[in-house]
C-alpha cells in the first residue's frame, strides 16, 4: 500500500460508522428512546436520543456501506479493504448499528454523571460512536478490525481518522444547531 492508501483506508472502511452520528442530527426528532423514563433519579437516555435519530442513523450508515460495495465493486472485488460482500454485509451492519449504540450508552454514562442534554463531556462526545462501532464489529469479525484498524501500518491511517473526527463532529454539531435540531452547537 502506498501512503495515501495507508491515510485513506480506515477513513474508506469507517465510513458506516461515521454517517450515522452525523445522520443522527438531521433525522431527530419525535418520541426518546428511553420514552421519558428516570433510571436512579436521572433520565435514563434524556431528549437527545430518538427513535428517529437512531432508526434513521443506522439506516444512513448502511445505506451509505452498501452504495460504497456498489462504487468500489468494478475496481476491488474486495471493496477496498470491506471484503467480499458476504464479510463486509455483517461489518457494515456492526459499523452502522454500533456507532448509534455507542452514542446512546454515552449518553447513558453522561445522564447518570448528572450531565444535562447537550453538556459537554469531552472524548466521550466525539469518541462514544467509534468504541461502540469498533467494539461492534469486533465482536462479528475479530480478524478484519486488527487487520485494517492496527496490523502493519494500518494504525496511522486510523489515528486520521480519529482527528478528521474530532472536526466533522463540530461541523455537523453546528449545521444540527443551526437547523434546530439541536440546542447548543457543540
Ligand atoms: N439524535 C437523535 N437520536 C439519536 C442520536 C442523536 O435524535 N439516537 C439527534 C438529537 O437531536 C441530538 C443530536 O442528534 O440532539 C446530536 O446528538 P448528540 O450530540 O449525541 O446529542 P446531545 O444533544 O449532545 O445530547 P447528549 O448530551 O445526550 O449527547
Ligand atoms: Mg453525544
Amino acid at each position: 500500500m502506498d501512503f495515501a492508501e495507508i491515510l485513506l483506508r480506515p477513513i474508506w472502511l469507517m465510513l458506516p460508522a461515521l454517517v450515522p452520528n452525523s445522520a443522527a442530527v438531521l433525522f431527530g426528532g419525535g418520541p426518546p428512546m428511553d420514552f421519558g423514563r428516570f433510571w436512579r433519579g436521572r433520565r435514563v437516555l434524556g431528549d437527545g436520543k430518538t427513535w428517529r435519530g437512531f432508526i434513521g442513523g443506522a439506516s444512513a450508515g448502511i445505506i451509505i456501506g452498501l452504495l460504497q460495495l456498489l462504487i468500489s465493486e468494478p475496481f476491488s472485488s474486495d471493496h477496498f479493504g470491506f471484503g467480499s460482500a458476504s464479510s463486509a454485509l455483517p461489518i457494515i451492519f456492526a459499523l452502522s448499528f454500533g456507532s448509534l449504540l455507542g452514542d446512546v450508552c454515552g449518553a447513558f454514562i453522561k445522564r447518570q454523571a448528572g450531565l444535562e442534554r447537550g453538556q459537554k463531556a469531552p472524548f466521550l462526545d466525539q469518541y462514544d460512536f467509534v468504541l461502540g462501532a469498533l467494539l461492534l464489529a469486533f465482536l462479528v469479525n475479530t480478524d478484519w478490525i486488527i487487520e485494517k484498524m492496527i496490523s502493519g501500518n494500518a494504525w496511522i491511517g486510523f489515528i486520521v481518522f480519529l482527528l478528521l473526527v474530532l472536526g466533522i463532529h463540530r461541523g455537523v454539531n453546528i449545521i444540527g444547531y443551526k437547523m434546530g435540531k439541536k440546542d447548543v452547537p457543540w
